[in-house]
């Protein structure tokens, strides 16, 4: 398999993200990061701003391209040409929803793969969610999320 997308709200990136990014980024030719354009949960921050984390973090690695999907994950992965959907795992906890997940987009379109990825162990307890409840809190997050990320909770005044 040479493309696969990596789909996710991403509201922000965290280092947890940017692990998966990286791993996947050396298993796979291309590895598109889709941010949903319309989560059921409200996003914080505008789309435009998460594709602009996520650029500048990903920057440096250059197979990996940042896009956003509406609609169907698996029409998205079709239209791309890809093979499948990487996920990342983090603790047992997270097995659930994104077993529900494959096994729905594998009823859908059967030759799109899911492949789990785990998360370095440093990351196992990192969210978003976490993240922005720190920074709103004014906790230090600077070693939760990719700089870019920082700083713009911090231009914000999330931070
Ligand atoms: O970062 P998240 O919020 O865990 O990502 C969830 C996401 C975007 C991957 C998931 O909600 C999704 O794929 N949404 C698109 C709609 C869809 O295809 N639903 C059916 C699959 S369950």
């Amino acid at each position: 398999m040479k493309k696969v997308v990596y789909p996710g709200s991403f509201d922000p990136i965290t280092n947890g993200h940017l692990d998966v990014i990286e791993r996947a980024a050396k298993i796979f030719d291309e590895v598109v990061v889709a941010v949903i354009r319309n989560p059921e949960k409200q996003a914080q921050f505008p789309l435009a701003d998460r594709l602009e984390m996520l650029k500048q973090s990903t920057g440096r690695m250059k197979n990996v391209y940042i896009d956003s999907f509406d609609g169907l994950l698996v029409d998205f992965v079709e239209q791309q040409k890809a093979g499948g959907v990487v996920r990342g795992l983090r603790a047992v906890s997270d097995f659930d929803y994104e077993f529900q997940m494959a096994i729905t987009n594998r009823r859908m379109a059967p030759d799109v793969e899911t492949i789990f990825l785990m998360t370095d162990y440093h990351f196992s307890y990192l969210s978003s969610s976490l993240v922005k409840q720190i920074a709103k809190l004014g906790g230090d997050i600077t070693s939760l999320v990719p700089a870019p990320v920082a700083k713009y909770l911090t231009s914000k005044g999330v931070k």
